[in-house]
């Protein structure tokens, strides 16, 4: 009998299945594709985040991501001229510090010259037209590698705080457009915000680093910035197990004048990148992170996965997750894709 059921099913005189709904029928061509598909990638999506290095003309291949290099700030002028060019609407700037000049204070933050500084100062002259963010923690500064200053192994809030006023001041002061506090201590967004009025940069933006996990996925950046880390985050960055707690740290950041908000990591992360979208009306950011990047560059080296599909099938899930824009290290190479349609 089942046998007799195969050769009916199988054979050309069957009726065809009595569908009235084939959602194939759309996927039929890359015309009806193109019709019907609900999100779509574009360079004014993307966020170029840079690592600077001291020097000239020098170009610092960083190990762990590979197509990533520190550079120094005229080469760092350079790029940003080609992102201006390709569309990219703003770049992150992130610096390697001398371990000379670190310490367990991570005062070379406060110094008005330092690398993030100078090449903000020149990027924004020689390139006014595209969108400058400075990150504002102590760890690219600081000799134990923690966002925050230190009591024994604790980490000072409020003192913390005080301090990232006044990078953010200086940050400001050199001609950063958005500000981005990354460092998760409670209450910085409001006392950031109050200094820059009062000091009369009412347009800076602030971009919070709302919802920032303690993860295993920041490990290629630290390498990167040269940060040796001493212990861990999780006394201030979130715990991946939480989400209802990504709403809380969002809606406190938008309470103390965040202008946009993050959502880091990007990839795991993407259901809280919903909730957010769902919950709050603000522009909402993906920080596709080192980690991220260097995975998808480790297993398209091994010829494991294509590598530029891999890429943009990542960033199309920013999109579909309610991102609407993403900090990604693919920025230049995505807009350049685009670009050849
Ligand atoms: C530091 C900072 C980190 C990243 C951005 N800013 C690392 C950390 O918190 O330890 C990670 C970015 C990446 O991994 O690409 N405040």
């Amino acid at each position: 009998a089942i046998r007799e059921v195969v050769r009916e099913t199988l054979s050309p005189e069957a009726p065809p299945l009595a569908l009235r709904n084939r959602p194939r029928r759309n996927r039929k061509s890359a015309w009806s594709r193109a019709l019907v598909r609900e999100n779509e990638l574009t360079a004014g999506d993307l966020i170029w985040p840079l690592f600077l290095i001291d020097g000239e003309r020098r170009r610092v291949p960083v190990q762990a991501m590979p197509g990533v290099e520190r550079l120094s700030v005229d080469e760092a002028l350079r790029e940003a001229e080609r992102a201006a060019r390709l569309g990219i609407p703003a770049i992150g700037v992130f610096p390697y510090t001398d371990p000379a000049l670190r310490d367990e204070r991570g005062s070379e933050a406060l110094n008005a010259k330092n690398l993030v500084c100078r090449a903000v100062r020149a990027i924004k002259e020689a390139v006014p037209n595209i969108g400058l963010i400075t990150d504002v923690a102590l760890d690219p500064y600081t000799s134990h590698g923690h966002d925050g200053l230190l009591d024994g192994d604790r980490i000072l809030n409020d003192e913390t705080v005080a301090v990232l006023v006044e990078q953010s001041l200086i940050q400001a002061a050199a001609g950063a457009d958005i500000i981005a506090p990354s460092d998760m201590m409670d209450g910085r967004v409001a006392a950031i915000r109050e200094a820059l009025d009062r000091a009369g940069f009412l347009d800076v933006q602030i971009m919070a680093y709302a919802a920032k996990y303690a993860s295993a996925f920041y490990g290629p950046f630290r390498d990167a910035l040269g940060t040796k880390l001493k212990g861990d985050k999780l006394t201030y960055q979130m715990d991946p197990a939480n989400s209802a707690e990504a709403l809380r740290e969002v809606a406190l950041d938008l309470d103390e004048g965040a202008d946009m908000v993050m959502v880091k990591p990007g990839l795991p992360y993407l259901d809280v990148i919903r909730r957010v979208r769902d919950n709050f009306d603000v522009p909402t950011f993906a920080y596709q992170v080192s980690g991220e990047y260097a995975m998808i560059q480790a297993a398209a080296q091994n010829g494991w996965i294509d590598g530029e599909r891999a890429m943009m099938e990542s960033l199309i899930a920013f999109k579909r997750a309610g991102a609407d824009g993403v900090l990604t290290y693919y920025a230049p190479v995505v807009a350049e894709r685009l670009r050849r349609g």
